[in-house]
């Protein structure tokens, strides 16, 4: 019997993970805690929200009081924790929330966790959702592996690196098992449009400027949120206590060469001249301290529990773009209100 306890699981990928592991898993007790913040968002999982083995909390990780209660209450077995502020322009901003959010946060989970589970602590796992972003950044060659040294470089990546080091140090004090992931750049269905290519597709859809930053040279490695929620399945069940897994995609694109490739598959499926939505690349201002390119080696994955991406990018990108052309009600609703004050703010204009 398991009572898993699911943080940000109204987010991007939270909500991917908490719809697989309802349905995959039905004698398993999802317990779905999330103080939905901008990014969190419950029309996310209405496909689910009935189902008898679900439960939503709405509250916040650095809540002591409410964490131990859920704890108790819930008789919480495991932990996947996914809450965190989580993008890096806000974090230039607002350094000072990614770490009450994502350090202090962390640190009560583990704290309620070790409270909860010390008679037994080794029937438990507390699951680290993370991000490649703490390796920092590399050249043209490279790859990041599970032993590459951290180098955060922004308020963002800091912060994930800062809890990385708060559930390992729980671990290795006491003795809490853990498993962490460290994952590439995710796209697909429900991300929100701050980040680049839902913001390009709703731009595009909309013929707004596509702000592209810098020279548009930088370089992510692109993994379908599905492929992840399916690796921290893998990781759950079959991963090694105490160890950490990169995932990834091997799918390294410059930015502006997704967008090219955007506007085409938009033109076509608007029905625009072939080149129209091109012609609203804009570039702008690079991102202060933007990290040049970041590369997943994800063999130990792959090798040690058979994990693989299941779709090519070209496809990946196609189903996102149906599924948001579709879900115009559902980008309405997240577009509107604070994200145009905070679009006003970033982007001017
Ligand atoms: P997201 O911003 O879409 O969702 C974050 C969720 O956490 C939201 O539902 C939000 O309401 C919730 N949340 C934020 N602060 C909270 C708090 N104090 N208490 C409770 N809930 C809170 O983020 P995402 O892109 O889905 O990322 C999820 C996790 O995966 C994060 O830990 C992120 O660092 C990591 N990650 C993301 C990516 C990516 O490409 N998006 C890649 C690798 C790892
Ligand atoms: P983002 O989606 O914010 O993810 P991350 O910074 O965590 O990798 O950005 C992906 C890349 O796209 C990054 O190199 C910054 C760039 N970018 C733009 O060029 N324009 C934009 O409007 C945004 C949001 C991002």
């Amino acid at each position: 019997m398991k009572n898993i306890l699911i943080t940000g699981g109204a987010g991007f990928i939270g909500s991917h993970v908490v719809r697989l592991f309802v349905n995959q898993y039905p004698p398993y007790n999802i317990i779905n805690l999330d103080s939905l913040t901008y990014a969190g968002n419950l029309e996310n999982l209405k496909d689910i929200e009935n189902s008898p083995n679900y439960i939503f909390i709405k509250g916040d990780i650095c809540n002591e009081q409410l964490i131990d209660t859920v704890f108790k209450e819930q008789q919480v077995t495991d932990v996947i924790h996914l809450a965190a502020e989580s993008h890096v322009d806000r974090s230039i901003k607002d350094p000072l929330s990614f770490v009450q959010t994502n350090v202090f946060g962390t640190v009560n989970l583990l704290n309620a966790a070790m409270n909860a589970w010390k008679e037994n602590v080794t029937e438990h796992i507390f699951f680290h959702v993370s991000t490649d972003e703490v390796y920092g950044s590399l050249d043209e060659d490279g790859y990041f592996l599970e032993t590459t040294p951290y180098d955060p470089q922004s308020p963002y990546s800091a912060s994930k690196a800062g809890s990385d080091h708060f559930v390992r140090a729980w671990a290795n004090t006491y003795k809490l098992p853990i498993k962490i992931t460290n994952c590439s750049n995710n796209y697909g269905p429900n991300q929100f449009p701050e980040k680049l290519i839902p913001l390009m597709i709703n731009n595009i859809k909309n013929n707004k400027p596509l702000p592209v930053y810098g020279k548009g040279e930088n370089v992510r490695d692109w993994l379908y949120v599905i492929d992840h929620a399916r690796a921290i399945d893998e990781v759950f069940h079959r991963g090694k206590p105490g160890e950490t897994y990169n995932v990834g995609g091997f799918n390294e694109w410059k930015n502006i060469d997704i967008v090219r490739l955007l506007c085409g598959v938009m033109d076509r499926k608007l029905g625009r001249p072939e080149g129209e939505s091109a012609k609203l690349i804009t570039f702008v201002t690079d991102r202060a301290g933007h990290d040049l390119r970041y590369a997943i080696d994800a063999s130990k994955i792959m090798n040690d529990l058979g994990w693989k991406p299941s779709l090519q990018f070209e496809e990946g990108l196609e189903k996102t773009v149906d599924w948001y052309l579709r879900n115009g009600e559902w980008l309405e609703h997240v577009t509107s209100g604070a994200y145009q004050q905070y679009y006003q703010q970033h982007y001017g204009g």
